[in-house]
């Protein structure tokens, strides 16, 4: 058979008509779109031979930064608003239910479980001292009771345990009671920067970007019968709420952690969730 004379306009569509046969409809409704997408980012670029390498090396660099402690892909999808919105495509919170937002890269499994009560703060130094209290419950307001809440901050220094070594610090899974109550202690979150000693750093610095985050603590939610919600509460008040670096504000999510006069911040979140299964 004669080899086609080649076209730069009929390569999109040679390349589509090269994966026709892919069995699996989803993925090649997402590769279709991925060749596509991309083709037209490159037709709209033009890049010469120089930048299209500069890309290829931005990308080889993002995979070497990873590691069993540090994910630079999902920082690089954070920084660039994708998280988010694969977030909001996925989780529309309905009828009054709590507003989720970006899971980030330092949760970790198997955090310490703790009675309510217990504080996720190991030393003095992890910040000021806070009491964080509230109700998990459903769209119609009854309790869900015994709740499972894995939270985690940051702490004063602006780091996550997982940046400093293995020991496990500001963090830890809780359960709510038989009427959905919970309260536990951590430090008041404090604003902080997300890694930006990497590719993704260069990339805030070249674009004019800072790398700071709202203060704001961490929560994974999870009871049986209903949606995970993933989602932060942010400190009002706090510095850069509008200008995250990843884009996970929402003003629901906003709330006082007011200091008293014993010195403890105090903050109250009644969380509802959604139940599982439905759109
Ligand atoms: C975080 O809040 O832990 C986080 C989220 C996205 C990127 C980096 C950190
Ligand atoms: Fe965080």
């Amino acid at each position: 058979m004669a080899v086609r004379k080649f076209s730069e306009k009929k390569l999109t569509d040679a390349v589509l008509h090269s994966i026709r046969r892919t069995r699996n409809p989803r993925l090649k409704k997402v590769m279709s779109s991925f060749i596509r997408h991309l083709h037209s980012f490159v037709r709209d670029v033009k890049p010469t031979q120089e930048e299209w390498m500069r890309g290829i090396e931005f990308l080889t660099s993002t995979g070497h930064w990873c590691s069993g402690k540090r994910q630079e892909y999902i920082l690089l999808s954070d920084t660039l608003g994708v998280s988010m919105l694969v977030d909001a495509l996925n989780y529309q919170a309905k009828s009054g239910a709590t507003q989720s937002t970006v899971l980030g890269p330092f949760h970790r499994e198997k955090a310490p479980k703790y009675p309510l009560g217990a504080s996720i703060a190991k030393k003095k130094s992890d910040g000021v001292p806070c009491l964080v209290t509230g109700t998990i419950r459903d769209a119609k307001g009854r309790p869900v009771a015994g709740a499972k809440l894995d939270v985690w901050e940051a702490g004063a220094d602006g780091f996550y345990d997982s940046q400093k070594g293995d020991e496990m610090n500001l963090r830890g899974v809780f359960h709510a009671d038989a009427k959905g109550r919970f309260h536990f202690r951590c430090v008041r979150p404090e604003y902080y920067p997300v890694p930006n000693d990497g590719p993704v750093g260069k990339m805030l610095n070249a674009t004019g970007r800072h790398p700071m985050r709202p203060p704001h603590l961490h929560f994974w939610i999870t009871a049986k019968g209903y949606k995970p919600l993933i989602t932060h509460l942010f400190v009002k008040g706090g510095k850069y709420l509008d200008s995250d670096a990843v884009f996970g504000v929402k003003p629901e999510l906003i709330i006082d952690f007011r200091k008293g006069r014993d010195g403890v911040a105090k903050a109250n979140y009644d969380f509802v969730l959604m139940k599982a299964g439905r759109k």
